[in-house]
């Protein structure tokens, strides 16, 4: 006899890395489709439903409002059957952080931050009981490595695995098979860099830019190995790796230099896009 399918919610899935997630798990679950772009989650839930036979539902939230996060922490509390969840919505920014407005930054910390512990909050109080299922955070390689440009972005992706790193110890210490993951993608093809200063012509075929496809599967591949830690691609595991271990004054010489060089060479590709994501 067929299982019933479980509930998986996806913030941030009208594009990308969470669009990517609701392709691959479709086939297996019903999904909570969550974003600001009603028209993309719509036709994102009538492609899956028609293809998969799930049961797609949209939530149009802008998780940076309370009120917006409010009806997506009831819509995971109140849902007997979730069993994933993936905060994943997020934006990056252009340009030193004193020049862009400061809502651009209260903005990405209300969505990275605070956002992820509300329905993180909701999600495990409905999970751990069940002693069931899991819950995936989509930070960043900025995470361990920093760049001039990104200091609220880096500074948010980081304290999402120190996040996600508390969480596991709690759930280990609680003995839950509930478990918790830290997905920390490198340059991904997806939307994220349509208004920000990174020519995605730069490193094209050296191996750094993955595609979303990629991500979610190693993604999927560690949920099931149970991986705190899951970092697409060798290159950027080395690199995570080097840069952790690396004495502080030694990694920001090192970011420091990189983030000139690449600074430099955007400079002689184009002139920096004005416009900024996240920003209304
Ligand atoms: N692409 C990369 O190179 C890369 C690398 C490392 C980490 N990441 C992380 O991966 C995650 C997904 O990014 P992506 O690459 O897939 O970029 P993307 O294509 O731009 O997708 C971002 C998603 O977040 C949603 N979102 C943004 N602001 C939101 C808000 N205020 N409320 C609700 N949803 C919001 C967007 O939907 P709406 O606009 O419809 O709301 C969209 O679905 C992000 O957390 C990003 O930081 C990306």
């Amino acid at each position: 006899m067929a299982q019933p399918r479980t509930l998986v919610a996806i913030t941030g899935a009208s594009s990308g890395i969470g669009a990517a997630f609701a392709r691959k798990l479709a086939p297996h679950y019903n999904l909570l489709l969550i974003a600001r772009r009603k028209e993309r989650l719509e036709q994102l839930a009538a492609e899956l439903n028609e293809k998969y036979g799930a049961a797609s539902e949209v939530l149009v939230a802008d998780l940076t409002q309370e009120e917006d996060v409010d009806r997506a922490v009831k819509r995971i509390a109140d849902a007997p059957d979730l069993v994933l969840l993936i905060n994943n919505a997020g934006f990056g920014t252009p340009g030193p952080f004193w020049e862009l407005p400061l809502q651009v930054h209260e903005n990405m910390h209300r969505l990275h931050v605070l956002a992820t512990v509300r329905l993180t909050h909701a999600a495990l109080r409905n999970l751990v009981h069940r002693n069931t299922g899991g819950i995936i955070n989509v930070a960043s390689i900025a995470a361990f490595v920093r760049n001039a440009g990104n200091a609220s972005y880096s500074a948010t992706k980081n304290w999402m695995t120190s996040f996600t790193e508390g969480l596991y110890l709690d759930l280990q210490a609680a003995g839950s098979n509930v478990t918790v993951q830290a997905l920390c993608p490198g340059f991904t093809y997806s939307e994220f860099h349509d208004n920000l200063p990174v020519s995605r012509h730069r490193l094209a075929g050296s191996g750094f830019w993955m595609t979303a496809e990629e991500v979610v599967d190693a993604s999927i591949a560690g949920l099931h190995r149970r991986k705190l830690f899951v970092i697409p691609g060798w290159r950027y595991r080395i690199i995570a790796a080097l840069f952790s271990k690396m004495p502080a004054a030694l990694r920001l010489s090192v970011e420091g230099a990189v983030s000139r060089r690449r600074q430099h060479a955007l400079k002689a590709e184009r002139p920096p896009d004005k416009q900024i994501s996240g920003a209304k």
